[in-house]
C-alpha cells in the first residue's frame, strides 16, 4: 500500500489519536476494497454523525473529539450530516407525529441536541440531517471532483447525475482527513457502462422511473448499467430512480445516454466496447416489480407516508396543490429536510398541510423512526420506502398491508381512507 509521508505519520500516531484511528480505518478499508492508495478529496462529504461514533474499533470518546474541536481542527472538505442515528427523531413536526415517545419534548430535545452534534458543528459540519443532502446545491461537486458520500440513494446522484466521484464510504474519517480509498467510482475505467438495460416502451412518469429502477437494480448485480428508453427526465425522477436502483440492487453508477453528463451517446457510455449483456424490460417485468412493492394491498388505508427520499421543494408544492382546501381522513406524513422546511413555510405550503391535517416532518423517515401504533395498512409513493417498511414492520403473524402508487394516489388515499392506486 502506498502512503505519503504525511499519511504514514498519521498512521503512526504522530498527529494525535483521532487522526491515527481515522487513518487506520481508511487503510483497513483499502485492504477490503483492494485499493493500493488513498485519493485526496476535492469535493464534498457526508456521514452519519452520532454518539455511535464513540463505539467500536474506530470510535472516539466524546472527550477526545471535544479536545480536537477546541484545538481548532476542522473537516478537510465541506461535510454534511445524514440523519441522526437510531432511534431517529424528527427535527420538525415531532409535536404531532402521533408517536407518544417522539412527542415528548424532553426525549426529542435530548436526541436532537446531543453533544456530539455541537462538537461536530464546531468542526464545521453542516448539520443538515437528511438522506438527500444534494437538495442543498452547495453540496454538489462538479464533474470529476472526488467525494465521500454515505447514503445509498445519494451516491448515484453524485456519480451519474452530477459526474462527481464517490463510493458508498462517507465517514468521519474520510471527511475529517479529506481522503478516501482509491477504487471503484474514483477510477475512470470503472465508470463506463458494462451492461445495457432497455425498456420495451418509453418510460415517462415518476412511477415508471421508480419501478424500472427497482427492476434494473434486481438484475444488474455489480455492473454499471446504461439505461435506454427513458424520457422527460426531472430532478424528482432521477432522485426516485437512484433510490430504486439501490433498493432492487446496489448501483453506485449508471448512464442514461443523452441525459447524464458522462454519456451523451450509448457508445460513449460503453466506452466504445460491447456490453457484457443486453437486457430488455417489458410490461411483465414492470408489473412484477410493481406487485412486489405492493405487498398485500388493501382497500382501506390508515396511514400515508410521502417523501422518500426527502422531498424537494417542487414535490412539496405538488402535494400542497393536491391538498389545498381538503381534509385528511387518515394520518399523512410528508418528509423533507430541515432546511427545506423553512422554504415550505415561507411558500405557504406548511399552512396548507396544517389546515389539511397533514404533518410535515424533517430529519427522519418511517423506515428509521417507526410508525404510529396500530397501523395495519399504509400507502406510499416510493419503492424504497415501501420495500423497507414491508421488510421492517410486516411479519407472517402480523402482516402489514403496503400500497405503492403515485403522489396523487397517495394523497387521495389520505383524504378518503381508500386505496385506488393501480399500475398505469
Ligand atoms: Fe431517506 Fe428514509 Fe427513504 S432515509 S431515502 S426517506 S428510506
Amino acid at each position: 500500500m502506498q502512503l505519503t509521508d504525511e499519511e504514514k505519520r498519521m498512521l503512526q500516531g504522530e498527529e494525535g489519536l483521532v487522526r491515527q484511528k481515522c487513518m487506520e480505518q481508511l487503510v483497513d478499508l483499502c485492504d477490503v476494497a483492494g485499493a493500493d492508495r488513498l485519493v485526496d478529496l476535492d469535493g464534498t462529504g457526508d456521514f452519519t454523525h452520532a454518539a455511535m461514533m464513540s463505539q467500536g474499533r474506530y470510535g472516539f470518546p466524546l472527550e477526545e473529539l471535544k479536545a480536537l474541536a477546541d484545538s481548532g481542527a476542522k473537516f478537510k472538505i465541506p461535510t454534511y450530516s445524514n440523519k441522526v442515528p437510531l432511534p431517529q427523531v424528527p427535527f420538525h413536526g415531532w409535536e404531532k407525529c402521533g408517536i407518544p415517545q417522539h412527542e415528548d419534548p424532553e426525549y426529542n430535545k435530548k436526541l436532537r441536541e446531543e453533544e456530539y452534534m455541537s462538537v461536530y458543528r464546531q468542526m464545521g459540519l453542516f448539520t443538515s440531517c437528511t438522506c438527500a443532502n444534494y437538495l442543498i446545491s452547495s453540496f454538489w461537486p462538479t464533474v470529476g471532483q472526488h467525494c465521500s458520500w454515505t447514503e445509498s440513494s445519494a451516491v448515484p446522484y453524485c456519480n451519474a447525475v452530477l459526474g462527481g466521484r464517490t463510493n458508498l464510504d462517507g465517514s468521519f474519517a474520510s471527511c475529517f482527513l479529506g481522503k478516501a480509498p482509491y477504487y471503484g467510482m474514483h477510477v475512470t475505467e470503472n465508470r463506463y457502462a458494462t451492461i445495457v438495460v432497455k425498456s420495451e416502451r418509453t418510460l415517462r412518469t415518476e412511477m415508471e422511473w421508480d419501478i424500472f429502477g427497482f427492476a434494473v437494480g434486481e438484475l444488474s448485480k455489480l455492473e454499471v448499467p446504461a439505461l435506454v428508453g427513458m424520457a422527460d427526465a426531472t430532478t424528482s425522477k432521477t432522485v426516485k430512480i437512484n433510490a430504486a436502483l439501490n433498493t432492487g440492487g446496489s448501483i453506485p453508477m449508471y448512464h442514461i445516454p443523452g441525459v447524464t453528463p458522462e454519456a451523451q451517446t450509448l457508445e460513449l457510455a460503453l466506452n466504445g466496447k460491447q456490453p457484457k449483456e443486453t437486457y430488455v424490460i417489458g410490461e411483465k417485468e414492470l408489473r412484477d416489480a410493481y406487485d412486489k412493492v405492493n405487498y398485500l394491498p388493501s382497500e382501506d388505508i390508515d396511514f400515508v407516508s410521502l417523501g422518500c427520499p426527502h422531498y424537494n421543494l417542487v414535490d412539496l408544492m405538488r402535494v400542497a396543490h393536491l391538498l389545498e382546501g381538503k381534509k385528511c381522513k387518515v394520518r399523512l406524513w410528508i418528509m423533507t429536510t430541515p432546511w427545506m422546511y423553512d422554504l415550505a413555510k415561507s411558500q405557504g405550503f406548511l399552512k396548507i398541510f396544517d389546515d389539511a391535517g397533514a404533518t410535515l416532518l424533517t430529519g427522519t423517515c418511517p423506515a428509521a423512526m417507526g410508525m404510529p401504533d396500530g397501523i395495519k395498512s399504509v400507502a406510499m409513493d416510493s419503492v424504497k420506502q415501501s420495500y423497507y417498511i414491508t421488510g421492517r414492520y410486516s411479519s407472517p403473524e402480523d402482516p402489514l398491508h403496503v400500497c405503492y402508487g403515485t403522489k396523487e394516489d397517495c394523497v387521495e388515499a389520505a383524504i378518503t381512507g381508500k386505496w385506488r392506486g393501480e399500475w398505469r
